[in-house]
């Protein structure tokens, strides 16, 4: 099977990993040739690190690499047998590469969208066969964490869902859950309005950013705190689930809090830009 995932970043390149080291061929698609070559090396880097921290042997990570494609030409994914999106989350930018996908791939067994929030019929509704797109939503780290949320839209066929759920738990190993198609699915309509409070509440200067952090890490045994997730997932995409889910409900808990506008606009994205709530620039995070 070879799937295409367009978008190489935090998810696509952790969605790419798992697939290959599951046996699939990967094409993966980033916007030019310098994201490209970055998408690359950061899937080099975690298979080194799975290597050395003795989870996989060195020949197979050798065949995964060989299973791996990386582009900048979107043409490259004709003849894949299905597609995984996980480009920025923009509802327009996504619109637009499902209109692109649906052209270039007429006999793909499904297109799935890995979106936090964006409703997958608004996504669906610019192709031709509705009735194979779906969400498959993956969560961060890829490698790591088990789940996939299995987005059904009004118009997904049952055997499309049955296929693209085997996939993910038969071939890549990862546990599925459904989830209706209203913005922000099962876990983050639960997940986001917790990690806005909680820059709610160290913006009002309610608690320091460690102290949150440390009161639910272990006051509830969560990995990580809010603030730290927040950085891990990403400023920009945070903020852009948390104006899909205003969208969709118009609840006040979804609102975004001015700071995290602010740092949105400040480009401290978290991890990725090396600031966010922390500093990760000595880290080389
Ligand atoms: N890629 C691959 N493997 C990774 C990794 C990465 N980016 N980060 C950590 N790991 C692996 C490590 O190799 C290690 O594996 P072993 O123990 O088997 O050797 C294991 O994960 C633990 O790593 P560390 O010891 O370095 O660090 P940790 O124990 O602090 O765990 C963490 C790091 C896995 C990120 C953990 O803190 C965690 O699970 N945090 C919560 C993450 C979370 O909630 N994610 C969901 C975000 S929301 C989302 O994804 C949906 C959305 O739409 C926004
Ligand atoms: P990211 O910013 O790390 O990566 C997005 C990548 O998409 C970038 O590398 C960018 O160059 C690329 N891109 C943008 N437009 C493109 C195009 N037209 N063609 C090809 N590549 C393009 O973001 P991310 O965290 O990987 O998020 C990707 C998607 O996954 C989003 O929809 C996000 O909501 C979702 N998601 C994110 C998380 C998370 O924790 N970050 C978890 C689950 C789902």
């Amino acid at each position: 099977m070879r799937v295409a995932v367009i978008g190489g970043g935090l998810m696509g390149s952790g969605i790419a990993e798992v697939c290959a080291r599951s046996g699939v061929d990967v094409t993966v698609v980033e916007a030019d040739d310098s994201r490209a070559e970055k998408a690359r090396a950061s899937i080099e880097t975690s298979l080194d690190r799975a290597v050395r921290r003795g989870k996989l042997e060195d020949a197979d990570r050798g065949a995964a690499l060989e299973r791996l494609a990386v582009t900048a030409r979107l043409d490259d994914v004709e003849g894949a047998d299905a597609a995984i999106e996980a480009i920025i989350e923009d509802e327009l930018a996504k619109r637009e590469l499902f209109r692109r996908l649906d052209a270039l791939l007429p006999d793909a067994r499904w297109l799935a969208s890995n979106t936090s929030s964006v409703p997958i019929m608004k996504l669906a509704a610019d192709t031709s066969r509705p009735e194979h797109a779906l969400g498959l939503h993956f969560f961060n780290p890829v490698p790591v964490l088990k789940l996939v949320e299995v987005v059904r839209s009004i118009m997904s066929a049952d055997d499309v869902l049955d296929d693209a759920r085997a996939f993910a738990e038969q071939t890549l190993g990862k546990k599925c859950i459904d989830s209706q198609d209203r913005a922000g699915f099962v876990v983050n309509a639960l997940l986001v309005p917790y990690l806005l409070a909680a820059i709610r509440m160290y913006e009002s200067g309610f608690a320091s950013r460690e102290d949150i952090d440390t009161g639910m890490v272990l006051g509830c045994a969560h990995p990580m705190g809010p603030l730290a997730l927040s950085d891990l997932v990403g400023l920009d995409t945070l903020l852009a689930v948390s104006q899909s889910l205003y969208e969709e409900f118009r609840d006040p808990s979804s609102v975004a809090p001015p700071l995290l506008n602010r740092m949105v606009e400040a480009g401290l994205l978290g991890r990725k830009t090396g600031r966010g709530f922390y500093d990760y620039s000595a880290a080389g995070a």
